[in-house]
């Protein structure tokens, strides 16, 4: 017998200890709260994603590609229609035309994106501005580059952003910020003059944005103002969507980023040994039917009618809803009915009440409290009904 097999017969298999490169993170609120409204059968409006299904001819596309026998590894950097159909409607909607051959990658997601943007920009000892309350992949994907997220709040009650802090915040070690508008989870949209103040700072820096605009199509008060309409912007950013938000297929996981070609060329090397490419298909089918535009086009009606039918049944509650110009995400003031802090409040809501909703102290780095919580109204007008019917009895 030889010594290797002997000491693997009279010693415990061992797993070294792990150094953990993020030790913050634990489980999220989401699984959380998911887990939480299954085990109290309550109205799950917590996590972002539709209960209704997508158009059935985007599955038929899907499945035609599958059958059409599309089903091998496309180019590194996507297949070449759908690059192509999303250089026409960012062209179209935004007047940037980027090119499809040199400045836009299709990802596994926004949440790839981001990280690939992140990992090919930001260095170590760098510092990644990120405006709180903020989506919670931004945070650990900056630690995972070995560089330090500097938090900054947008302004209490308002969710504006505050440029004096912001300002503040950049120093020469800034290499990146992350901006999101549409903002999860607050609903609120820049405007175009805050878009020209970010480019007015950003002016004299050497700092790159990172645009997540994974809501773009959802705005229902005046238009969507994307960094790809600020040419100064434009040319330091990379811009980050999700065809999951945008047709309503979150389960599948694909998105893109389009940036300048020099950032682009940066972006295409960690995407190419990250995932290299994104399922052949599912690109295909959203190519053909990208072709008619009258879905992205009809979203914010789509939305808003959402918006407007859980907003009239929240003003007959105790809850106060706060604005929403765009996302799916509506947030409410709860002070009237409770003053436990928001993951209790959240909990408790849950659990007695049966409807599920985030606090968004898990937006913020600090978990600062304000009384508030997240609902979603990205499902079918019965379960927005059902929860409603809930929230009434509070
Ligand atoms: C602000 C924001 N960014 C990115 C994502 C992730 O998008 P995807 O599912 O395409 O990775 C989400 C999903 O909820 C989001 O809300």
């Amino acid at each position: 017998m030889n010594a290797r097999l002997d000491t693997a017969a009279t010693e415990p298999a061992r797993t070294p200890p792990i150094e953990s490169r993020l030790p913050q993170v634990g489980t999220t609120i989401f699984t959380v709260m998911s887990a939480l409204a299954q085990q109290h059968g309550a109205v799950n409006l917590g996590q972002g994603f539709p209960d209704f299904d997508c158009d059935p001819r985007l599955v038929a596309a899907v499945e035609k590609a599958m059958r059409d026998g599309l089903n091998q590894y496309p180019p590194m950097a996507g297949v070449p229609l759908l690059r192509e159909r999303i250089a026409e409607k960012m062209a179209a909607l935004y007047g940037r035309r980027y090119d499809p051959a040199s400045e836009i990658t299709v990802t596994a997601g926004a949440t790839q994106a981001i990280l690939t943007a992140i990992l090919a920009l930001v260095h170590p000892g760098d510092e990644v501005i990120v405006l709180d309350p903020s989506y919670d992949s931004y945070d650990p994907n900056i630690v995972m580059a070995g560089a330090t997220p500097v938090h900054v709040p947008l302004k209490p009650g308002s969710f504006e952003p505050d440029f004096d802090r912001i300002a503040a915040a950049l120093n020469p070690r800034t290499r990146a910020i992350v901006i999101n508008s549409p903002h999860n989870p607050s609903g609120t949209c820049w405007s175009k003059a805050d878009m020209e103040r970010l480019a007015g700072l950003l002016r004299p820096t050497d700092a790159f944005v990172i645009s997540d605009e994974v809501y773009e199509h959802m705005v229902f008060e005046g238009e969507h103002w994307s960094v790809a309409r600020f040419p100064e912007l434009a040319a330091r950013s990379v811009v980050v969507s999700s065809f999951g938000k945008t047709y309503h297929v979150t389960g599948w996981k694909v998105g893109y980023a389009a940036a300048p070609a020099a950032l682009t060329a940066e972006f295409r090397k960690v995407h190419q040994f990250n995932v290299f490419t994104v399922n052949t298909p599912m690109q295909h089918g959203l190519a053909a039917f990208m072709a008619d535009p009258s879905h992205h086009l009809g979203l914010p009606d789509f939305y808003r009618h959402k918006r407007d039918r859980f907003r009239a049944g929240l003003v007959k509650t105790r809850l106060k809803p706060l604005a929403c110009q765009g996302t799916y995400f509506q947030c409410v003031d709860y002070s009237a009915v409770s003053d436990l802090p928001e993951a209790d409040f959240c909990r408790w809501l849950t659990a007695e009440v049966g409807v599920a909703a985030i606090p968004l102290s898990a937006f913020y780095a600090d978990a600062f409290e304000q009384r508030i919580a997240r609902f979603c109204f990205g499902k079918k007008e019965e379960t927005l009904d059902l929860a409603l019917e809930r929230l009434a009895a509070l």
